[in-house]
């Protein structure tokens, strides 16, 4: 497996893989909240992507409009990594801890 950089814009970097979960990801590193849908229907994951692409293998964003889609917003719930991202307005769990790098 490949890592992959998850670039957090003016908070943090982190490390994961190649395959991995977006939303696992960050809360690996406490970055995002746990109470969620999991499957794209909630919208309470939704970050903006800013730079890279994530893939959601045939899953549908259900909970993002065609608006959201074009503005950058994502669902990292049932985001696949795919390669360096950057994303930005995340909710965050602990903002004195995603201030670190
Ligand atoms: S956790 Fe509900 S849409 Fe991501």
């Amino acid at each position: 497996m490949s890592n992959c950089v998850i670039t957090i814009v003016d908070q943090t970097e982190i490390q994961t893989q190649f395959g991995d979960n977006l939303l696992s990801s960050l809360n690996k590193h406490s970055l995002l909240s746990k109470s969620a849908c999991r499957n794209g229907n909630c919208r309470i994951c939704r970050c903006r992507l800013t730079q890279g692409v994530i893939d959601y293998q045939n899953k549908i964003p259900l909970a993002l409009s065609d608006e959201d889609i074009e503005q950058g917003w994502i669902l990292p719930c049932i985001s696949t990594i795919v390669g360096d991202i950057q994303i930005t307005d995340i909710k965050a769990v602990n903002p004195k801890k995603s201030n670190h790098k």
